[in-house]
């Protein structure tokens, strides 16, 4: 069931700007949405449009198959987190969480009984006498989430939440936002510019670049398959590698393809899908992207695969415990690859990388370098539960 609906909404500011550009998508009941993109991108004024702290400039936006463009904020069944979550510093923590309760004139009972459950939903239980100055970051943020739970919405919109906590206390967060989710009825829309919590905790995940949708899927599937080279390179850490060239056909070769870059060839091999829309693209400039992961030291003894390869220099490597990080060097630009740690490599050597065709991903060099290939899975896929 759709919960929420966005129709070609559109956000103005008063100096032109846009946005939010031709926004359309659905929210489905019960799901964690996540909003992903770099700084600026427009995630913060959606998110408060749907919440009615913001005015729409064109379209509509739907909750429950009703349009709430003129409701009022209040009347919108909707609770917000917000990155600054200013609590009231001279009330305790109990105060601050029975607030907009007092302001709905809910009776004194029904306060106290739902301070309480939200007190140990959220492991507050010993603190409800502090004041904000009194805790901790990650104890003042679960008092912003436990401000929103309470209400009981039935649409949670959280805006970055996390953001002013240190690493390992962000992990443990998100694992308890996740858990409430899962506990609640409610429909999450998460927003965040870290594409490594977006990845660990959407359902779906919309992608969003300059104030436009740039994909919508779950988060494999965009890994897998990423619609055009922002969303390639956004998601992934160290991102993925890009090859520029021009596309050659082979003839008496494994590949049925190359690419030719400045001063080497790369083979590319694809599948059989993929042979007609890359002739297309014969004696054209491509891209094409290879994941660090995806780079491997020796073949893989899997029968249906065939792989190609490539040596390039060894420039520098960096150890992160349980892989390390390769950079080296190829016609003149950086690559880099993750591999075993067990791997002992010299610096300065030249070093064989093998790849397959299930890996490789080819995008139009043109704005906007859409990726070419066989076609994209309906964007507004229902979500896995
Ligand atoms: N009140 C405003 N008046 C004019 N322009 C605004 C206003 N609020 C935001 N903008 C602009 O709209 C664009 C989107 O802003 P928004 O706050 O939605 O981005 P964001 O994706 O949430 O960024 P961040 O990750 O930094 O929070 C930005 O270019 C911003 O400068
Ligand atoms: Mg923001």
């Amino acid at each position: 069931m759709i919960k929420v609906k966005l129709k070609q909404v559109n956000k103005f500011y008063s100096n032109q700007h846009c946005a939010v550009e031709a926004a359309n998508f659905d929210i489905y009941d019960k799901e964690l949405l996540v909003l992903v993109g770099p700084s600026g991108c427009g995630k913060s004024t959606l998110l408060r449009m749907i919440a009615g702290l913001e005015s729409i400039s064109s379209g509509t936006i739907e909750i429950d198959g009703k349009i709430i463009n003129d409701v009022d904020a209040k009347d919108r069944d909707i609770a917000m987190v917000f990155q600054s979550y200013a609590l009231y510093p001279h009330m305790s923590v109990a105060e601050n969480l029975a607030f907009s309760l007092q302001l709905r004139k809910l009776s004194k009972a029904e306060i106290k009984d739902r301070v309480e459950s939200t007190a140990n939903t959220l492991g507050l239980q010993d603190l409800l006498e502090r004041r904000p100055a009194q805790l901790s970051g990650g104890q003042r943020q679960r008092v912003a989430v436990g401000r929103a739970l309470i209400r009981k919405p039935s649409i949670f919109l959280l805006d970055e939440p996390l953001s002013n906590l240190d690493a390992k206390l962000r992990m443990s967060m998100r694992m308890e936002i996740a858990r409430l989710h899962k506990d609640s009825d409610a429909t999450m829309i998460y927003v965040t510019h870290d594409q490594i919590e977006a990845m660990t905790l959407g359902q779906r995940i919309v992608v969003f670049q300059g104030g436009k949708i740039q994909q919508i899927d779950t988060p494999l599937r965009l890994y897998a398959k990423p619609c055009n080279m922002f969303v390639a390179g956004f998601l992934g850490s160290p991102s993925m590698n890009f090859f520029h060239g021009k596309l050659a056909e082979e003839i008496n070769s494994t590949s049925k393809f190359s690419l030719i870059l400045d001063s080497a060839r790369l083979p590319l091999p694809c599948l059989p899908g993929q042979v007609e829309s890359l002739k297309y693209f014969l004696n054209q400039k491509i891209i094409v992207g290879i994941r660090p992961e995806d780079l491997l030291l020796r073949q893989q003894t899997q029968q249906d695969r065939i792989y190609q390869s490539f040596s390039l220099n060894l420039e520098a490597i960096e150890p992160v415990g349980n892989e390390i990080f390769l950079h080296l060097r190829f016609a003149g630009q950086e690559v880099i690859a993750r591999v075993p740690p067990d791997f002992t490599p010299v610096i300065g050597q030249d070093v064989t990388l093998y790849y397959t065709a299930e890996k490789l991903h080819f995008f139009e060099a043109e704005h906007p370098s859409l990726r070419i290939d066989d076609h994209l899975a309906d964007q507004n896929t229902v979500p896995m539960h």
